[in-house]
């Protein structure tokens, strides 16, 4: 397994692989790594002959007063974790090589993020576009994987890797969830004991809103008031509770074919996602 620092560098040595015919398997992530993201790995390992994941802390996806600061950061624990999924490279580029001084081009995918988190995170699917269009044009993968626990990125994703003709297959892996259902996330680490017990009510709260809609109830309005009613007095603060077209990601309010139910919420000063995709 080899660190690499630089696009140049990792542009190369792929360029080098692929001309043998090696495919090429490509895990984006913002390091921390958890049960997850080795899902993923595990994933492109099987799929693909050599498997690159990137770390980096994208800054430009962060609002002001989001936790760029302060979101946890483990190179060694990352290093032995990639070393034990057989991982090829791990792709550490430092920030100045991402945003050098006088970066000045972004990347927009409009319509699919101005619902849900796009709402109420002002530029973070302009931050995230850009971080993986440019991390796609550094690995030119034939596989991307995403995980499906950031519902609307990864679709967000994959309209961007169409969109701007990336060649890359975008691969959706389902979410990883502790044994009380809490789906993973580097952010649980925030949660004190107290709101870490509490935070399963998320997903037990979508899983009755499954039921729900699978014994038939269509109205999303009514289901929706369900999930908040479970889970207003575990929680501090709930961003949405909304249910999706799975495809453009717009409120609907009578359930017929497959949707997204998404849920954002503050545990103190911890914000937590999570979905599910039911067809009734
Ligand atoms: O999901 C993440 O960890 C990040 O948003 C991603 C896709 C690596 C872009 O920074």
């Amino acid at each position: 397994m080899k660190t690499i620092h630089s696009a140049r560098s990792m542009a190369r040595e792929l360029a080098r692989l692929r001309k043998k015919g090696a495919t090429v398997g490509f895990v984006p992530t913002m390091g921390f790594l958890h049960e997850g993201h080795l899902s993923l790995i595990r994933r492109a390992r099987k799929d693909t002959d050599i498997v690159v994941v990137s770390i980096f802390v994208n800054p430009v996806q962060f609002g002001p007063r989001e936790d760029y600061r302060r979101y946890p950061r483990d190179m060694r624990h990352d290093k032995r974790m990639c070393l034990r999924e057989k991982v090829d490279y791990i792709l550490y580029p430092g920030l100045k090589q991402m945003y050098p001084e006088g970066y000045s081009t972004y990347v927009e995918v409009q319509g699919l993020t101005s619902n849900l988190c796009g709402k109420f995170r002002p530029g973070h699917f302009r931050g995230v576009a850009t971080i993986v269009m440019k991390l796609l044009n550094i690995v030119r993968p034939d596989k991307v994987y995403v995980g499906q626990k950031d519902a609307q990125q990864a679709i967000v994703i994959k309209r961007l890797a169409a969109d701007l003709d990336t060649g890359a297959r975008v691969v959706i892996v389902p979410t990883v969830r502790e044994k009380d259902g809490l789906a993973m996330s580097s952010r649980n680490t925030y949660l004190s004991a107290a709101e870490r017990g509490l935070a399963p009510t998320i997903y037990r709260a979508l899983q009755e809103a499954r039921l729900l809609i699978k014994s038939g109830n269509k109205d999303a309005h009514r289901i929706i008031s369900k999930i908040r009613g479970q889970i207003i007095n575990t929680v501090d603060g709930i961003d949405y509770i909304s249910i999706v077209d799975t495809k453009d990601l717009v409120d609907i309010k009578r359930i017929e074919g497959e949707v997204l139910v998404a849920v954002a919420v503050w545990f103190g000063k911890t914000r937590l996602i999570d979905n599910i995709i039911v067809r009734p």
